[in-house]
């Protein structure tokens, strides 16, 4: 098999592609030939040894794999060789032609679901279906402020949202950007470097906000937070903008704000069969066409480093995967 290998935290540069044994299933595991790998914002914190839990080294990162079961363990039952599955084991390894998964933390993939869309959806929508259905929920109507709308988080909320009914504003920098969220679905994109947030989404709602969907925190975090009307929800999601902001109190105070964590993954290490029972959710809705994620950008493995300097650069539209 080969995979990606990080010997030591820093920059993706120092990956190595290297070879190394095949593997085999030991009871309960089966060996999953991997087609597609989600590349994540994550992973790039993870390499960079800038995540909160740091995991000892050597280590293949990649937490999100679609592909084929080429080989079962002991015990196993549901699962076939020949089976096209995703995994989110909530573990790394994904960065590999091959991967060894328990089987209880497979989703089978439906008919007319690709590849290289669930094992990028497993992360992006997994998270914003938990958001909007989970940790809060809409009506069909409302407004919803997106930041970072062009990215892997921002494209499947505006997505999601437009799903439920609800009216998406995409904040983003770029155009290309700015056009693939209205793509997905969005009403109105705003640049959110040049443009008053603030003033540009209370005059297109007329009045503000009701949720925000914020992957991006930083300096944007606080004008974006002034945009909600009454009652409303900001869901704190990431803090792509590199620093974590700190929300004046007042702010939510004032007009009845309620903010709310969401941390899919905390929550689907808990939960691990309500986590499966998600992404089954998220796969039935794209099969079924009321979710439409993009196709990702492709990668092969050995150009991993690259994908990930892409994104750390701020120059991705939507989800990268790596094909082994
Ligand atoms: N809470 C959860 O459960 C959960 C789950 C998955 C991911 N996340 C987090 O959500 C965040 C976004 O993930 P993602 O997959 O959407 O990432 P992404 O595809 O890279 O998108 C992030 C977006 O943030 C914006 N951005 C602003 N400043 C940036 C900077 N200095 N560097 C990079 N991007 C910057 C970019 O949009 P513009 O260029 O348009 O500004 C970019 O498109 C990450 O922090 C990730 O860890 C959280």
């Amino acid at each position: 098999m080969r995979r990606v290998t990080c010997h030591q935290f820093g920059p993706p540069q120092g990956l190595v592609v290297e070879e190394a044994p095949d593997p085999h299933a030991g009871p309960g595991d089966v060996v999953v030939a991997v087609r597609a790998a989600g590349v994540s914002f994550v992973d790039g914190l993870i390499v960079a040894g800038g995540y909160q839990v740091k995991p000892p080294l050597p280590f293949t990162p990649g937490l999100t794999v679609a592909g084929d079961v080429v080989e079962i363990g002991d015990g196993v039952a549901g699962v076939a060789v020949g089976d096209r599955v995703a995994a989110t084991s909530m573990a790394l390894g994904g960065y590999a032609s091959h991967r060894v998964l328990p089987a209880a933390a497979l989703n089978l993939l439906p008919e007319g679901v690709a590849y290289d869309v669930a094992a990028t959806a497993v992360e992006s929508y997994g998270t914003m279906v938990f958001a909007l259905t989970r940790r809060t929920t809409v009506t069909p109507g409302e407004w919803m402020l997106v930041l970072g709308a062009g990215g892997g988080i921002g494209l499947a909320a505006v997505d999601v949202g437009r799903s439920l009914g609800v009216r998406v504003i995409a904040a983003a920098a770029g155009e290309p950007k700015r056009a693939a969220a209205l793509g997905a679905g969005a009403e109105v994109a705003i640049d959110y470097e040049a443009e008053d947030l603030k003033a540009r989404v209370r005059e297109i709602t007329g009045g503000g906000a009701d949720l925000v969907v914020d992957p991006v925190g930083d300096r944007y975090a606080e004008p974006a937070l002034r945009t909600l009307r009454p009652f409303g929800r900001y869901l704190v999601v990431g803090f792509a903008g590199g620093s974590i902001p700190k929300l004046a109190a007042n702010l939510v105070l004032l007009e009845n704000r309620t903010v709310v964590g969401i941390d899919w993954g905390a929550w689907g290490r808990r939960d691990p069969g309500g986590n499966l029972a998600l992404v089954d959710e998220v796969f039935a809705g794209i099969a079924a066409g009321r979710y439409r994620p993009p196709a990702p950008t492709v990668f092969p493995l050995e150009e991993a480093a690259d994908a990930l300097t892409l994104l750390a650069e701020r120059r991705v539209t939507g989800k990268l995967v790596l094909k082994p």
